[in-house]
């Protein structure tokens, strides 16, 4: 059985059909990719299965259990984690106070919420300040613990926003173009810090990225998808040889 199953999901936004009969069989411990054109409906998915959209159609089933259209803090408290294609951290905290909010399942988007809760849960030390540190450590992020995140690198803001999704203590993480905004250097570092954490924490990994050296360097099964639909799914190898993909990657550009 999957970690993760999904059947026929469908989103229309008006008269676009934004995902149409996606299918995905995810099993525990791999790490799958999913590419395609901007627009495809990469990051369409990634809302339903998350939350965050709700499908027009279709079933999603995680541990075997139904989660279709469940709420975001739902999905979180499950074991799914997620970050975003458009960073979400707060600019303003350091930190380990963005990282402290991950312990918060469900983290508001507020500042002041935020700021509330990461007071009171800097004052529990113990266990809670021993996993935000050794996720600090993995990450390599630990010297910046004390600094404003808006005034790091981008590179590291990415990794911060990892760091937060891995201490809701996932099973699933997801991550919708993490190199985004990286340097090649950045982006080759990730990729072993992704295979890293993945031991570390025993996780399912599925990832959503344009470059497709993270995609050839990290997964096992990669879906192409265009205007919504799968066109080819297989190994890197494999679907970097099909002619829908090559058509779509170089022929209408
Ligand atoms: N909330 C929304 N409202 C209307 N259209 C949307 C919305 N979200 C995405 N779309 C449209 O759905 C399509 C797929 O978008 P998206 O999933 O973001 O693609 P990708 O992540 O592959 O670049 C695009 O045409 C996009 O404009
Ligand atoms: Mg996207």
């Amino acid at each position: 059985m999957p970690l993760l199953e999904v059947r026929g999901l469908t989103k229309r936004f008006g008269g676009l059909i934004a995902v149409d009969d996606y299918r995905l069989d995810l099993p525990e411990g791999e790490i799958y990719g999913l590419i395609g054109p901007n627009g495809a409906g990469k990051t369409t998915v990634f809302n339903m299965i998350t939350g965050f959209v709700r499908p027009d159609g279709g079933t999603v089933r995680f541990k075997d259990r139904d989660v279709t259209g469940l709420p975001p803090h739902r999905i979180s408290e499950l074991g799914i984690a997620r970050t975003f294609q458009n960073l979400r951290i707060f600019r303003r905290l350091t930190v380990l106070e963005n990282l402290l909010i991950g312990r918060h399942k469900s983290f508001s988007y507020s500042v002041a919420d935020a700021l509330l809760m990461t007071s009171r849960y800097g004052k529990e030390e113990g266990e809670g300040s021993k996993e935000v540190i050794e996720v600090m450590k993995e990450l390599g992020i630990e010297d910046y613990s004390d600094r404003p995140a808006g005034e790091l690198p981008y590179g590291i803001q990415r990794l911060v926003e990892i760091g937060r999704s891995l201490l809701t203590r996932p099973r699933l993480l997801m991550l919708d173009e993490p190199t985004a905004g990286m340097n090649p250097r950045e982006a080759e570092d990730l990729i072993s810090k992704v295979r890293e954490i993945k031991e570390s924490f025993d996780l399912t990994i599925w990832v959503v990225e344009h470059r497709m050296k993270v995609i050839q360097g990290l997964c096992s099964w990669v879906q192409v998808l265009d205007h919504g639909r799968i066109i080819a799914e297989g190994t890197y190898d494999q679907v970097m040889r099909d002619p829908k993909v090559i058509e779509v990657y170089l022929g209408g550009a």
